[in-house]
């Protein structure tokens, strides 16, 4: 995933923009109803057709899985995970509408990426591999598991176990070290750029998968990574102790205190969505419900003002948000709607919301020739053109797919768990064939003179990379 480096000199562009509406193309009058359970299945399908547009993995010569991209070799916009983020969409689609049209696309965009040793850690990929990159491909793949999304082909990696999978190699000693008392760092090879950054939106997707997987396994394995996890990011203050806000993450040669403190959504509401898991596994432990309110009473202050939908770090200001952030509105609504499920004494607090939220998200859906496009500025009630800013891409399309389609929460089942229906087929040694492209930090003796050299260039080198990344806000 990009660097999560907010501009850091607002403009107040937009509050400007919706001043002088001549600006302001022709509006369209609103396409989407989402009223009644018909209307949501008709809007949901629309956008889900809408958004499939945006993917060329099923045309021949094209790569399935992924979103034109990456940038950095200029195909497209968009980085692996964001794919892997778009296929978890389309699970949720067909879980919560029943609409099976998109399966195949999906099955085969989730198998394609797996890699050779099958862990979501795919050769093409790792000059973008963080922890949060593969983490969010293995998400996806847990989701299948627990809506029992129909299981591979008995010959080809299962969801469960391609999630096991992410999970082992990310437990696995040679990504964990001592610098700032434990953590995952962003990165897996030592070779990127951000290798020295440890941040919340890597741990928080491994903190994730290990609550999902001790609820649907009821290994205690997991739930322990799980809580020492959290733990660790309590402890380092990635999140504040006394209002719950969710930091971005510090680098180890500061012992992780010079912490970044831009607030990214995604951050806080995958915390709060493992918590909810949590809470349920245990059976609804005081310690995890404490956590779930203060992490819902943050993100409902920070992210939903008015009950709508608001990516603090960057909306309001042209351009500030990148393709990765354009996409974060998606992930929160659909990861509150589960929370409701898991954690059912919540509802009353994020059914609304989601409610108030979507119908801001469709209302400003009039956009393109269509005149059903969707940008990213749901409070501000009106499309905002792509000459203005570009801001209707694929992000802001699975956003709205994600936020309609999740109103449909309160009739679908929970997810399952082994016990409770699940279909999809585990393997406690998923991930043992590959232990990342880095090899475990052997400690440094005299007859590695040339590798200690090679590795004081490497660090130093990554300490450059990030340097000018995290820079390039300010
Ligand atoms: C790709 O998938 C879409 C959506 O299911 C479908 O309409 C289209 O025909 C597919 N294209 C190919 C070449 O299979
Ligand atoms: C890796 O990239 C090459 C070149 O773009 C492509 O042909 C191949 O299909 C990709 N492999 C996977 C597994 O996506
Ligand atoms: C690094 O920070 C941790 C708390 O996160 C603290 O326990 C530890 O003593 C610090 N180490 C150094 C070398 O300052
Ligand atoms: C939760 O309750 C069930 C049923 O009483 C029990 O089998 C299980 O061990 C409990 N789980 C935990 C983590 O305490
Ligand atoms: C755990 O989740 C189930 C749905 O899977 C729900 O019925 C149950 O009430 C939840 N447990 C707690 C403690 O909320
Ligand atoms: C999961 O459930 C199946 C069928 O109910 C059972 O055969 C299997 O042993 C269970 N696996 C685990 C890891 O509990
Ligand atoms: C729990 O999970 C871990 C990691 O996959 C595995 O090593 C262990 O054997 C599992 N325990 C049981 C009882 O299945």
């Amino acid at each position: 995933m990009a660097p999560s480096s907010p501009s850091k000199s607002p403009l107040r562009w937009l509050a400007a923009l919706l001043a002088t509406s001549s600006l302001l193309p022709a509006a369209h009058a609103q396409y989407y109803k989402i009223d009644t359970p018909d209307e949501i299945r008709q809007s949901a399908r629309t956008l889900a057709y809408d958004m499939m547009l945006y993917y060329q993995g099923n045309k021949s010569g094209e790569i399935p899985g992924i979103l034109p991209g990456p940038p950095t070799e200029h195909k497209g916009d968009y980085y692996w995970w964001e794919g892997g983020a778009m296929m978890g969409t389309y699970v949720d689609y067909w879980f919560l509408t029943g609409d099976p049209s998109y399966n195949e696309v999906v099955k085969q965009g989730m198998l394609h990426q797996v890699g050779p040793n099958a862990d979501y850690m795919p050769p093409n990929h790792t000059a973008s591999l963080g922890n949060d990159d593969q983490g969010f491909w293995g998400m996806s793949a847990m989701l299948a598991a627990e809506n029992k999304f129909p299981n591979p082909p008995e010959d080809k990696p299962q969801w469960l176990a391609l999630a096991q999978a992410v999970f082992h190699t990310q437990a696995a000693p040679d990504r964990h070290d001592e610098t700032c008392n434990g953590g995952l760092r962003w990165q897996v090879p030592p070779t990127n750029a951000g290798y020295n950054y440890k941040n919340t939106i890597a741990n928080a997707c491994f903190f994730n998968l290990g609550a999902r997987l001790a609820r649907y396994t009821s290994n205690q394995t997991y739930a322990d990574w799980a809580a020492k996890t959290f733990q660790w990011m309590w402890d380092v203050e990635y999140i504040d102790h006394k209002d719950w806000r969710v930091y971005d993450g510090g680098h180890v040669e500061h012992n992780c205190t010079d912490i970044n403190k831009a607030q990214f959504s995604y951050n806080a509401a995958l915390l709060l969505h493992g918590s909810a898991f949590m809470y349920n596994y245990t059976n609804g432990s005081e310690i995890w419900k404490e956590r779930i309110d203060n992490l819902l009473t943050g993100i409902l202050r920070d992210f939903f003002p008015d009950g709508v939908a608001f990516e603090l770090p960057c909306e309001g200001r042209q351009g500030a948000c990148t393709a990765d952030m354009l996409s974060f509105k998606g992930y929160v609504h659909r990861w509150m709607s589960v929370v409701t499920k898991v954690a059912p004494y919540t509802a009353d607090k994020i059914l609304p919301v989601l409610r108030t939220s979507t119908e801001a998200a469709v209302k400003q859906c009039t956009g393109g020739e269509t005149g059903r496009r969707c940008g990213f500025y749901w409070s501000g009630g009106v499309y905002v053109d792509t000459a203005v800013d570009k801001t209707s891409g694929a992000g802001e399309a699975m956003n709205v797919l994600a936020a309609v389609s999740s109103l449909l929460i309160n009739e679908a089942p929970p997810p399952v768990t082994n016990e409770t229906g699940g279909i999809s087929k585990g393997d406690n040694n998923a991930g043992s064939r590959s232990r990342g492209p880095s090899t475990p930090l052997a400690p440094i003796t005299t007859g590695d003179r040339a590798g200690a050299a090679i590795l004081t260039i490497l660090i130093l080198g990554s300490a450059i990379g990030t340097w000018s990344w995290m820079s390039l806000g300010d």
